[in-house]
């Protein structure tokens, strides 16, 4: 996926609860490598990023209709590229 593209769809969306890779709601699940490792649902990947950001997961909302694929692809190719490179 775009990860620019990524960047601006979780500033807009992701962002209330994840602002730099963190988690206001549930503070382990953070985005970080190692959480993402721990907690994701089908382990650190895109794919587990976009089943997550579709169907949403306990207090975590669905975004599967409020988002394209095309979006959910690129936020996940985001989360993901940044959970390597450090949220900073
Ligand atoms: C968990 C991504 C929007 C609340 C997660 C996780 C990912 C993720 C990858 C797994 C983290 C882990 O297990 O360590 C995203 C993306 C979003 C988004 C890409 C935007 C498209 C939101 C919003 C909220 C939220 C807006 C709050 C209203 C949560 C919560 C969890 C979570 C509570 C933990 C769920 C659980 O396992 O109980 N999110 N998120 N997320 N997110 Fe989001």
């Amino acid at each position: 996926g775009d990860v620019a593209r990524g960047q601006q769809i979780f500033n807009m969306n992701c962002a209330a609860c994840h602002a730099g890779g963190q988690n206001v709601i549930m503070p382990e699940k953070t985005l970080e490598k190692d959480a993402l490792e721990k907690y994701l649902s089908g382990g650190r990947s895109e794919a587990s990023v976009v089943t997550q950001v579709t169907y949403g997961k306990a207090a975590m909302p669905a975004f599967g209709g409020r988002l394209t694929d095309s979006e959910i692809s690129d936020v996940a190719s985001y989360v993901i590229q940044t959970s390597e490179n450090g949220w900073k």
